[in-house]
């Protein structure tokens, strides 16, 4: 078998092979074995989004219908239930859910990714992506409206005219309201990045923090307000 050139490379070519199942599999495994991941039940536990509570009070009936109360538990299922959606769909074929630390890419999405970000059941399989048809969702948490979404969802032309999203009618009832479907993905989007200390305003596109409370008329004008 050594003799001949192809019975050389056949060796060479499953000793890479077992080099690389090693280094690349093995080694990572018996490295990371050992890391906890947070479950989807434990990322509820540490509070809801507004925006899940916005839909139960927007679509009261149907939300009560589908998930009930929004509670942790509930929040849960709808999560659980908007990531099998986002795979299923292939909305990773045109959306990243990772902020890169080059060109500047957190002067458009916020921070850069970190590794304790990924370290859930909601990031199985890893959404990384490759491609960015769209933008980036890892920072999508409060940057648009439940509205926003809907209309966006319902005909992504709605809201973005050039937009080359496709629609997501099946995520309607035939009267226009989301739904268990349409509220589950929203759900998720709407938590894609929550965990960021400045959320919800940290686009900078929210009210000033002044406004939240005691508005101060001159705050308006000030630079966050830009
Ligand atoms: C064919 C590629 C493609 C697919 C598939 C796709 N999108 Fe998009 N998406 C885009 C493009 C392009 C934009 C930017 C224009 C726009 O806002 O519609 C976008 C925008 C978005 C935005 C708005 C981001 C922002 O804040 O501006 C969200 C949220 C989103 N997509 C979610 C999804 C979800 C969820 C799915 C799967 C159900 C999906 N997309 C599937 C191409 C795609």
């Amino acid at each position: 078998m050594f003799e001949t050139k192809s019975g050389i490379f056949l060796i060479a070519g499953l000793g890479f092979f077992m080099l690389a199942f090693v280094v690349m599999a093995l080694i990572p495994i018996s490295i990371y074995s050992g890391e906890s991941e947070q479950s989807v039940e434990e990322i509820a536990a540490d509070g809801l989004t507004h925006e899940f509570v916005d839909l139960a009070e927007r679509f009261p009936e149907k939300f009560n219908e589908y998930f009930g109360k929004p509670d942790p538990k509930s929040y849960a299922v709808a999560l659980r239930r908007g990531h099998k959606i986002y795979v299923g769909e292939g909305c990773w074929h045109c959306h990243s859910q990772f902020v890169r630390p080059v060109s500047n890419e957190e002067q458009r999405w916020g921070s850069v990714s970190y590794a304790s970000e990924y370290e859930n059941e909601l990031q199985r399989p890893v959404l990384f992506g490759t491609r960015r048809v769209g933008p980036d969702l890892i920072r999508e948490a409060a940057r648009r409206s439940n509205d926003w979404h809907i209309a966006h969802f319902y005909e992504p032309r709605y809201t973005v005219p050039t937009s080359v999203m496709p629609s997501y009618r099946w995520f309607f009832d035939d009267d226009g309201y989301p739904n268990r479907d349409g509220m589950s993905i929203i759900t998720y989007i709407q938590w894609l990045g929550s965990w960021q200390p400045e959320y919800p305003y940290w686009t900078g596109e929210g009210p000033p923090p002044a406004l939240k409370a005691d508005a101060a008329p001159d705050a308006a004008g000030s630079e966050e307000n830009v």
